[in-house]
């Protein structure tokens, strides 16, 4: 499918189906809309009356058009009132346009929307991403797949002339997006610890970035105890990727993302029991998927900023091996640790990333983790919390979240509640009660962060979908890539 800026007038463009998008109580058609109604005889005018389109949000109606028109079908999308129009509400409206015109097997298909904040590239990337997004499928795991998957071969993005960048822009997000949505979508039996190291190799040769794996005994000598405690129970080794991304010249910005990357959390010995979603913990490294699909894309934007990416992986099983409740961990700081839970294992996981992180000198670091169950029960299913002492970096990372689409919401770091996780005989427990459990996660978290500003973004909720929502389809979201991308080229203006 090529996605492509035009400048052909709507009145003259050709094809399957032409989507035109339209404001909430502004559907009466005035200027070219009532010239393009005249030409197919009137009939959006009537397809406006008899389905009563008011123009909502992401209402669609479509009408067959005369035989032997140059236009097949018509797609109308409702983009709600336009006082309150948001970039997000062309992406969102665009997915839903794609959708329809995969119904519809259309080949050719066009567009006619306006622009958000005058802002003609923003319009076009977010449009073409909300189609890309959208038509995403992965039928990697289907003998037969039941979907053969849209037929489009060309989107014409009428009135986008000269846009092109901005489309390549969303083409290199997307393929960042997708890779983390398979990655979060594959089994625990096919993304491993190894596996996951290799498709950070194959990203580092493909887009030319650095990388370094470390093995369990380089993760030694560096004093990991954290992270090794949680991979000792598993038959797979544990693997510590660093992928770094330099631009030529000098960087204006040098940054960190780390991900958390179990690839499947039993809770070790403190099992998760039934109903408690273990069939789901595939999705445990979603916060590393991320990071590899947002250093997928930063190799290929090539940004003025350089960016670390991070993740220790491992697999949090049982074992004669695994760790006791009760065990005291050493983290890479000289921090000891009190595993009073061993299903809070990717902040044990996450303390030796940050901690190798801090050392790099970097102006600021954010991670990413699927980290609490807490954090779904006070924000939901579509809403990461962030987590930060530093105003600036939360600035910066609302900023790039209004722009992706991805919802965040920012939750206090309060430090009282730091009491949770005293231990009489550690520096720390793991794990503090039941209320604020986000919240003592993100203060566990802070520990291990001395010299760098730092963020934190829970996105338990957000990584998966069980239903189709916005541009998502069910399944994995590959939720982070885009805020992540945008940061950083956020830091780098
Ligand atoms: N991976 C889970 C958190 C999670 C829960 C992710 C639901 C996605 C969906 C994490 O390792 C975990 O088990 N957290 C525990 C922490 C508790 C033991 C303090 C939780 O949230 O219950
Ligand atoms: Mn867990
Ligand atoms: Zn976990």
């Amino acid at each position: 499918m090529t996605i492509q800026p035009s400048d052909k007038p709507l009145l003259e463009w050709a094809g399957d189906s032409l989507a035109i998008g339209l404001f909430e109580d502004a559907v009466e058609l005035t200027g070219e809309l009532a010239t393009l109604d005249q030409k197919f005889s009137g009939v959006l005018k009537e397809l406006i009356a008899e389905e009563e389109f008011k123009g909502k949000a992401n209402s669609t109606i479509f009408t067959r058009v005369n035989p032997g028109s140059p236009v097949r079908k018509l797609i109308l999308v409702g983009l709600g009132k336009p006082d309150v129009l948001k970039l997000d509400t062309l992406r969102r409206a665009a997915a839903a346009v794609a959708r329809v015109a995969k119904k519809q097997k259309s080949k050719i298909l066009g567009f006619s929307f306006p622009l958000w904040n005058n802002d003609p590239a923003a319009s076009a990337q977010a449009i073409a991403e909300g189609i890309e997004l959208a038509l995403y499928q992965d039928i990697r795991f289907k003998s037969e797949p039941e979907d053969k998957g849209s037929q489009i071969e060309t989107v014409d993005l009428l009135g986008f002339g000269g846009q092109e960048a901005a489309i390549t822009r969303a083409n290199q997000i997307v393929s960042g997006v997708n890779l983390a949505r398979q990655l979060v979508a594959a089994p625990a039996n096919a993304v491993t610890p190894i596996t996951l190291a290799e498709t950070a190799q194959a990203i580092a040769k493909d887009h030319g970035l650095q990388v370094e794996i470390l093995e369990k005994e380089d993760c030694e000598k560096l004093g990991m105890g954290a992270f090794l405690g949680v991979a000792q129970a598993s038959e797979l080794p544990p693997k510590f990727i660093h992928l770094t991304y330099k631009p030529e010249g000098t960087p204006k910005k040098k940054l960190a993302i780390i991900g958390k990357g179990v690839t499947f959390d039993s809770g070790g010995l403190n099992i998760k029991g039934a109903g408690s979603g273990i069939e789901t913990m595939k999705i445990d490294m979603g916060g590393a998927a991320a990071t590899l699909g947002a250093a997928k894309a930063i190799a290929q934007i090539k940004p003025d900023v350089e960016v670390h990416f991070i993740s220790a992986v491992a697999e949090n099983m049982i074992s004669g091996r695994a760790m006791h409740p009760g065990d005291i961990l050493t983290a890479s700081n000289g921090k000891t640790i009190e595993v009073n839970n061993t299903d809070a294992e990717g902040r044990l996981t996450l303390a030796d990333a940050l901690v190798f992180a801090d050392k790099l000198g970097l102006d600021a670091i954010v991670d990413l983790a699927t980290l609490t169950g807490a954090n779904v029960i006070a924000l939901g299913e579509d809403i990461a919390g962030l987590y930060t002492p530093d105003d600036a970096v939360a600035s910066q990372l609302e900023k790039a979240a209004q722009t992706s689409g991805e919802k965040i919401w920012r939750m206090p770091m309060e430090e009282k509640y730091f009491e949770g996780l005293k231990s009489g005989i550690a520096d720390m427990k793991n794990t503090g009660p039941r209320p604020g459990g986000s919240i003592t996660a993100a203060l566990f978290l802070k520990q291990f962060v001395k010299e760098t500003p730092w963020a934190h973004l829970d996105i338990a909720g957000p990584v998966w979908t069980d239903k189709e929502n916005g541009y998502n389809g069910a399944g994995a979201t590959g939720y982070g890539v885009r805020t992540l991308v945008n940061w950083v080229l956020g830091t780098g203006e």
